[in-house]
């Protein structure tokens, strides 16, 4: 790595999209990562519109102090419908030339990804991106900022409606968040024993739904099966597929549970602190190195840099063992 000849001087960081547990460890390490190199930076508040309204804050290494280990972002987050437009990213560009900014670290998902290319392909500036969501559906790492936290989130949360399902012989159908990805509610369905998943990379579902509950020993009455919320586009969303199961066991006692943004909330877990540290100073170290339009992503525990073109195109896979155990292991 070429650190010390770079001409990037003043780094500028965000958080966009939707948030999650980490993101502030993760400023935190861009902020010290860059300090520690002799750079500037620049915190831009909620995301790409704080770059558009010019909405700055220079940041120092006690702006960060007591941070890890709180939920959120404090550099707050948005989704910018202005960003979308040539016109937008023109107005961020001249804010940045404007404060010396020479190149910029955004914490985020998907939509993220996708704004820093497309800015990336009409300006000058390097952006490089850290992979920021509860979803865990970004190609190219292993995990992303803020899912452990999400995991360990829903399965509590999870672990409590199994005990008010199991005094009243009741099954529950529970929503869980991942935008059009099924990784959360999958990991979910496996760390609670779920009865069942539903989840929009696979196929088939509610008969195999409909032959277990057909099947099950009858000391069995109590239970509950995950819904992915991207799930919708398939065998219908969770009251949809609640009500098919009503139609064809009326005895069967369902309730239906949506946990909602409480996923997205909490102090990170540890794992995510020790991701977002890394990868946050991955990145300042990725912009000295030259690089721009990528990705810092973990492999195997090492850090790995994947071109932003195929972070946003290229679809995560689930992993196939944990849907054969959903399988093998519900009886
Ligand atoms: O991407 C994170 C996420 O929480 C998704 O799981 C969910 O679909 C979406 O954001 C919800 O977005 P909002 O907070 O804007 O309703």
């Amino acid at each position: 790595m070429n650190l010390k000849n770079s001409k990037i001087k003043k780094i500028g960081v965000l958080t966009s999209g939707g948030d999650s547990p980490g993101m502030n460890a993760a400023i935190r390490a861009v902020v010290r990562g860059a300090l520690f190199n002799k750079l500037e930076v620049i915190g831009i508040k909620r995301g790409y519109q704080g770059m558009i309204e010019a909405d700055f804050e220079p940041l120092d290494s006690s702006s960060v102090s007591h941070i890890i280990q709180q939920g959120g972002t404090f550099l707050k987050s948005a989704r910018s419908k202005e960003f979308m437009t040539i016109e937008g990213r023109q107005k961020a560009y001249t804010n940045l030339k404007s404060q010396n900014i020479d190149a910029v670290v955004v914490i985020g998902g998907d939509g993220t990804f996708t704004g820093a290319y497309v800015f990336s392909q009409e300006h000058d500036i390097p952006f490089v991106g850290i992979p920021g969501t509860i979803d865990d559906d970004i190609y190219g790492t292993d995990s992303t900022i803020g899912y452990d936290t999400a995991l360990n989130t829903v399965t509590e949360s999870v672990d409590k409606i199994k005990d008010t399902a199991n005094s009243h012989n009741r099954l529950f159908f529970i929503e869980v968040m991942g935008r059009d990805a099924g990784a959360l509610a999958l990991n979910s369905a496996v760390a609670c024993g779920a009865e069942g998943v539903f989840i929009p990379e696979r196929n088939n579902q509610l008969n195999g739904l409909i032959n277990y509950l057909k099947n099950r020993p009858e000391s069995k009455n109590s239970g509950v099966i995950l819904v992915a919320e991207g799930e919708k586009s398939r065998e219908g969303d969770i009251w949809k597929i609640s009500e098919k199961i009503k139609e064809k066991y009326p005895k069967i006692d369902i309730r239906v549970s949506i946990l909602g943004h409480l996923q997205r909330g909490g102090s990170p877990s540890a794992k995510d602190r020790i991701l977002a540290s890394k990868l946050g100073l991955a990145a300042v170290e990725t912009l000295l190195d030259d690089q721009k339009s990528v990705m810092v992503g973990i492999k195997n525990g090492e850090i790995s840099l994947v071109p932003l073109s195929k972070a946003i195109k290229l679809n995560k896979e689930i992993d196939p063992g944990l849907v054969k155990i959903m399988d093998c292991l519900n009886l």
